[in-house]
Parts: structure tokens; C-alpha cells; sequence
């Protein structure tokens, strides 16, 4: 079993957002990316989580709750300060902390495990994980010794010419002996040019008492980019899109148009599914096999079976099982659950209702607060008048009924098994099984009445 643990570094403001919102709290792939860090630990085996909150720390801890443990960092003096506000709840501790910053969202369980599992294999007291960076502006520098081995990390800050020269940097993601990192934390001091408490100076504190320092260098940069702008969410948004693509194509589900086709990082697609251009699946969503989704589809926390074929579709917090067809034009709204072989075509918006196995809703319909049985067709233009200004009321439909074009149920109303309903009714009482209703008035012809009207 695992002993990992892990602090996740999320106090900052992150200035540069502009935003009333913490940083880490903005959503990269569907989720905030503090929750993007969070999972990828997770993935790598992390028993326990610690989240470090200070700006913004009620909205964080509010959004998290479940999922992490909380510490406040009260003044923001630097990540090593950061961290050993924590020492509290971790002094029991005796295997590895893991500590990361809460605004990486494209770190992956598996670079993380393969860090996890580095600094285990070397019996190291601390692994930093590197990056070689294009352009290292602004991170740490790896300082390594003519052996190899790393000796120090300096911040851009703090650097010399020299050392601003390496393109190797830290990515302020560590793993470290949880009686090291705390015992060598108190040695850190704030004498540096930006008057903080670095984390980073960690390393050098035990290098210099002899204790084993190790690196992990990521294969590819982009895991380890932060997001500190509107413009780095937008590309980080970008690329777990594209991982998520790739994935799911991997996984057998086609996708027309990887360029304008929007999954979240949560989203389950079956195989041989189709997904067509501009087509948004967000957190939550389940596709089963042989579906084609698209093109022009919203779908969010929604459940789909197979073989279920949807366009130009709009469905929230809804169900839908096996065969069924979605669209055009068709909005399904929560509370909605759709059974095996209905069909639901032309402008068409289902709220809080179960339509039964096979039933038709062809066109125009407004479908709200209902139990509809099973083979029931709803003809063009019906309506469940289920609110009176106040309350809303349940309407409810027998199997294989017959509800003819533009009648309104006004609810509460039940409509029994076979009953009929002629076309342009208005029903206020319950239609009995196998009867027909006729609610409207009857037609008078009148002869004549327009030759008089001409004189
Ligand atoms: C840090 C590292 C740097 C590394 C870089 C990678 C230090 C001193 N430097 O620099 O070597 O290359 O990350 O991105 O650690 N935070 C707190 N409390 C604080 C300060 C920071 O919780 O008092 C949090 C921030 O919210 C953020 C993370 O720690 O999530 C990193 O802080 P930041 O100020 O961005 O550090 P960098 O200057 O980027
Ligand atoms: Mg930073």
C-alpha cells in the first residue's frame, strides 16, 4: 500500500488573471485545475491530500470539500513557509510528501508516478522533478554538480548570468522524506532577493549535510506548465483537449473534427461511436457504444446507452438508454429520463419527465412534469400545461395512448392505457381507458354567409 502524501500549494492570488476568482479555481478540461492536480495525484496513489488555501481560501476549501484535507497559509512568504503550515497535521508521518503547486493542470498520474517512484527506488530525502525549458524565464535553475548530481536550485531571481544560462529547471513539483522536509524547512531562511521562504532551498540544506538529492526529468515540458494568465489557461484548456481526443480515438470512438470537438477530461464514450463537429460533452457525461453524437450538440451530465443517435441537441442532467433518436432541435432539461426506442424529433423540450419504451414525440411539443407510458405518440404541437402561476402539477399518460395535434393536458391530469384524444382538445378531467375525448367545441358551418357578406 501506498504511503504517499500529498500538498498541494494553492495560497497564492495568481495576480496576473485579473479575476475576483482564485486562480487555482478556474477550469482547464472541465474542471477547476486544483482538481486537475488533485486527480493526477490521486492517479499516482496519493493516500492523502493536503490543500494549502490563503487568497480566496473559503471559495477553495468549498469547491474541494471531499476531496482534500485544508490548512490556511495566513501572510504568502514564500512556498517553503507554505509548506510547513502543514507540519501539524503531517508530524505523524513517516513515509513521502509529495508537494505540488495547484495550478499545473497537464501533469499526468503517470509522470507523477514515475517521480513517486524514483525517490523511492534511491532512497533519495528529496526528488525534484526537471524540465528542460525553451525558455526558462522566471522558474528556478537546477545547479547540478560535475558528477551530476544536483547540488542546489537557484531562483531566476537570485541567479547569476551564468545560471541563468541553464535551460534545466525546477518544476516546483518535489517528492521528499517527510522527516527531512520538515526538519531541514526550519533551517530555511528569507535572506534572498525576493524576501521569501523557498521551498527549493530545501534541497541544498540537505546536500550540503550529505543526505542523497535526486532529479527526475520530465520527457516532455508541457506537463509541467503552470497557468499564471488567461492566455496559459486558454492553451492548457487546449491541450487536455487534445489529450482527451487522442485518448478516446485510441480507445476506438471516432471524431470527425478533433478542432472543434469540446470533452472534458471526465467524459466516457463507448466504442464505435461517431462524434460529429461542434460538439461539446462536459463533466459527467457517459456515451455508450454505436452512438452518433452531432453535429451541433451540448450535452452535459447526462447518461446516454447505445446505438442512440442525437443532433442540433441540447441535454442537461438527463438520462437516455438504448435506441434512441434526439433531434433536431431538441432541448432535454434535468430530471428527464428517456427509455429504450423513443424517438424525439423537431423542437421539442422535455423537463422532469419519463417518456416510456417507444413513445413518439415527432414535433413541437412541450413535455414538463410527466409520466408517459409506453408506444404513447404525442402529435404535433401537444402540450403538458403543468403550472398554474404558483405550483407545478404531474401529468400522466397510459400506454399506447393517442394525443391528437395542438391539445393541451392541464395538469394534474391523467390520461388512462389506449385512451384518445381529438385534436385541438383541451383536457382538464381524467380520459378513462380506451375512451376518446373530445374537448372543443363543435364546428358550424353556415351557408351563404360569405355571398351576403360580399353585398
Ligand atoms: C516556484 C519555484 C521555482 C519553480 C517554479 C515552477 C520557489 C521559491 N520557486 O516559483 O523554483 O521553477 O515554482 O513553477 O518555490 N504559494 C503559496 N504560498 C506562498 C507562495 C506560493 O501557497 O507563500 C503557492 C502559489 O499559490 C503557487 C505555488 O505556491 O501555487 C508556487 O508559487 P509561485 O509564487 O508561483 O512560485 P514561482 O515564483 O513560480
Ligand atoms: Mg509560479
Amino acid at each position: 500500500m501506498s504511503d504517499l502524501v500529498t500538498v498541494i500549494l494553492a495560497a497564492g492570488k495568481g495576480t496576473r488573471m485579473k479575476s475576483s476568482l482564485p486562480k487555482v479555481l478556474h477550469k482547464a478540461g472541465g474542471k477547476s485545475i486544483v482538481e486537475q492536480v488533485l486527480t493526477a495525484a490521486k492517479g499516482a496513489g496519493a493516500k492523502r491530500q493536503i490543500v494549502v488555501t490563503g487568497f480566496g481560501g473559503e471559495q477553495v476549501r468549498a469547491a474541494l470539500s471531499g476531496q482534500a484535507e485544508f490548512v490556511t497559509q495566513e501572510e504568502q512568504l514564500g512556498t517553503g513557509h507554505a509548506v510547513r503550515m502543514t507540519e501539524g497535521l503531517l508530524q505523524e508521518e513517516k513515509g513521502t510528501i509529495m508537494v505540488l503547486c495547484g495550478d499545473t493542470p497537464l501533469l499526468t498520474s503517470s509522470l507523477l508516478k514515475k517521480l513517486y517512484e524514483a525517490h523511492v527506488e534511491n532512497h533519495a530525502k528529496a526528488t525534484v522533478l526537471t524540465a528542460v525549458m525553451p525558455d526558462a524565464t522566471g522558474y528556478g535553475r537546477i545547479i547540478r554538480q560535475a558528477d551530476g548530481s544536483v547540488e542546489k536550485i537557484v531562483e531566476h531571481k537570485d541567479a547569476t548570468e551564468a545560471e541563468r544560462a541553464i535551460h534545466e529547471v525546477n518544476s516546483g513539483i518535489y517528492c521528499f522524506d517527510a522527516k527531512a522536509l520538515f526538519s531541514s524547512l526550519a533551517q530555511v531562511t528569507n535572506d534572498n532577493a525576493q524576501g521569501e521562504y523557498y521551498l527549493p532551498d530545501v534541497l541544498g540544506i540537505l546536500q550540503k549535510q550529505g543526505e542523497k538529492i535526486w532529479a527526475v526529468a520530465a520527457d516532455d515540458y508541457e506537463e509541467t506548465l503552470g497557468v499564471n494568465s488567461r492566455s496559459q489557461l486558454a492553451k492548457a484548456e487546449h491541450i487536455l483537449r487534445q489529450r482527451k481526443n487522442e485518448a478516446l480515438m485510441a480507445e476506438g470512438v471516432s471524431i470527425i473534427d478533433p478542432a472543434t470537438t469540446f470533452i472534458d477530461s471526465d467524459v466516457k464514450i463507448g466504442r464505435d461511436t461517431v462524434i460529429y463537429p461542434m460538439t461539446y460533452l462536459e463533466s459527467g457525461t457517459e456515451i455508450g457504444e454505436h452512438c452518433e453524437i452531432g453535429p451541433s450538440v451540448r450535452i452535459q451530465n447526462t447518461k446516454i446507452g447505445n446505438f442512440v443517435t442525437g443532433q442540433f441537441l441540447y441535454a442537461h442532467d438527463a438520462v437516455v438508454d438504448d435506441h434512441v433518436k434526439l433531434g433536431q432541435f431538441v432541448h432535454l432539461r434535468p430530471g428527464t429520463h428517456i427509455c429504450e426506442g423513443v424517438k424525439i424529433d423537431n423542437f421539442i423540450e422535455v423537463k422532469n419527465s419519463t417518456i416510456g419504451k417507444g413513445s413518439k414525440l415527432p414535433h413541437l411539443s412541450y413535455i414538463g412534469d410527466c409520466d408517459m407510458g409506453e408506444n404513447v405518440n404525442m402529435g404535433c404541437g401537444t402540450i403538458t400545461v403543468n403550472y398554474d402561476g404558483k405550483t407545478k402539477f404531474r401529468t400522466t399518460i397510459g400506454n399506447n395512448a393517442f394525443v391528437g395535434c395542438n391539445s393541451n393536458l392541464v395538469a394534474p391530469v391523467t390520461v388512462e392505457d389506449g385512451a384518445y384524444i381529438a385534436a385541438g382538445s383541451t383536457i382538464t378531467q381524467t380520459v378513462p381507458k380506451d375512451t376518446l375525448a373530445v374537448a372543443r367545441a363543435r364546428q358550424k358551418n353556415i351557408p351563404g354567409w360569405v355571398d351576403k357578406r360580399k353585398r
